[in-house]
């Protein structure tokens, strides 16, 4: 029984994790969208799979917030039509696959 409460709570710890920024964003929707709106662009773009935008040394992101940013501000460039809340997930799946911030 005590086993379990400690797993709930560090459950709930890990769920909370993810930056106030995104926090209504869904991080596995996020990956379908960044996969259909947004990688050919990167991918034509910097070559590889694409993700060499957010991993080369000069990149832009550095904190939660600029990360959203950058994120609204290539969905609106580009006219790719996700919500705020699409926004959310993206900025969330990116977060969690390659920014980290916490
Ligand atoms: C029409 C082309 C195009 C599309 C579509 C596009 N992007 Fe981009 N994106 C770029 C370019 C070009 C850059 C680099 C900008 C720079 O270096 O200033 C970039 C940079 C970024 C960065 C910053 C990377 C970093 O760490 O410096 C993020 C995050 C990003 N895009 C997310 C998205 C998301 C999410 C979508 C889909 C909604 C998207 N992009 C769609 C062209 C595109």
């Amino acid at each position: 029984m005590r086993f379990l409460a400690v797993a709930l709570v560090m459950y709930i710890g890990a769920a909370q994790a993810a930056p106030d920024e995104f926090a209504f964003g869904d991080a596995k929707q996020g990956q379908k969208l960044y996969a259909e709106k947004c990688a050919a662009c990167h991918v034509s773009q910097f070559g590889g799979d694409g993700s060499s935008v957010f991993t080369r040394p000069d990149h832009r992101i550095h904190t939660p917030a600029s990360l959203l940013a950058q994120v609204q501000g290539c969905n609106r460039r580009a006219r790719t039509g996700l919500s705020a809340e699409d926004e959310q997930s993206v900025a969330a799946w990116l977060n969690e696959r390659y920014y980290k911030f916490k």
